[in-house]
């Protein structure tokens, strides 16, 4: 099984980050091959609607996107991970979602099917605050995200009321459960 993690935060050993690497070493320990992407270290253009990919699914701004289209495609299980700004994603993941119009227009608009029904997609988000909707727009985004790259939305981990850099490692489950999530996508 190939796992594709994609960090969405700008803070490397932050909140976010840790909780990935614990999901992707609870799917080795299953014996799936993981991958991790830091966006935030590539470049990757907004989408700026010039809508080539409607002609042919493919996307017309050339840059770090190149690479992803392929890795989203196939993965058996994407999890995106990402704090939440303002209650969304950070402007690093979303810009990697937009571009994933290319994928939408090839399942939606040239009908072109998604290459495997049974992949799946998880999502890992935390926050500094308690607010009850602090997710509720990021796992919308996530739903329709995975849509278009035809995984299913399998699984979530979302975590409140965690700021500082590190964190993370006071919250008394966030972890373990992190890891449990990465342990139960890959035994599938
Ligand atoms: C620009 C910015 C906007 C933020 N907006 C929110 C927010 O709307 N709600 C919230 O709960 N936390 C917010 N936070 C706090 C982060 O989500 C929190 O510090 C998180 O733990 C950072 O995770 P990281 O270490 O993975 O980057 C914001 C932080 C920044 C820098």
């Amino acid at each position: 099984m190939k796992v594709l993690g994609i960090m969405g935060s700008p803070r490397i050993g932050g909140n976010t980050d840790l909780l990935l690497d614990e999901a992707l070493r609870g799917a080795e320990s299953q014996g799936a091959d993981t991958e991790k992407i830091v966006v935030d270290k590539l470049k990757i253009s907004p989408c700026r609607e010039y809508y080539g990919c409607l002609r042919d699914g493919n996307c017309v701004i050339s840059d770090d996107m190149d690479d992803i289209y392929l890795k989203l495609l196939e993965a058996d299980l994407v999890i995106v991970a990402s704090p939440m700004f303002f209650y969304g994603l950070t402007a690093q993941v979303k810009a990697l979602i937009d571009r994933c119009q290319a994928l939408w227009a090839r399942r939606y608009v040239l009908k072109q099917s998604p290459p495997d029904s049974t992949r799946k997609g998880a999502f890992i988000a935390v926050g500094a605050t308690k607010g009850k909707q602090l997710f509720d727009g990021s796992k919308l985004t996530l739903k329709y995200f995975f849509e278009a790259i035809g995984v299913d939305y399998a699984d979530e981990l979302l975590v409140r009321g965690v700021d500082k850099r590190g964190d993370i490692k006071k919250h008394p489950t966030a972890l373990q459960d992190a890891l449990e999530l990465g342990k139960r996508l890959a035994r599938g």
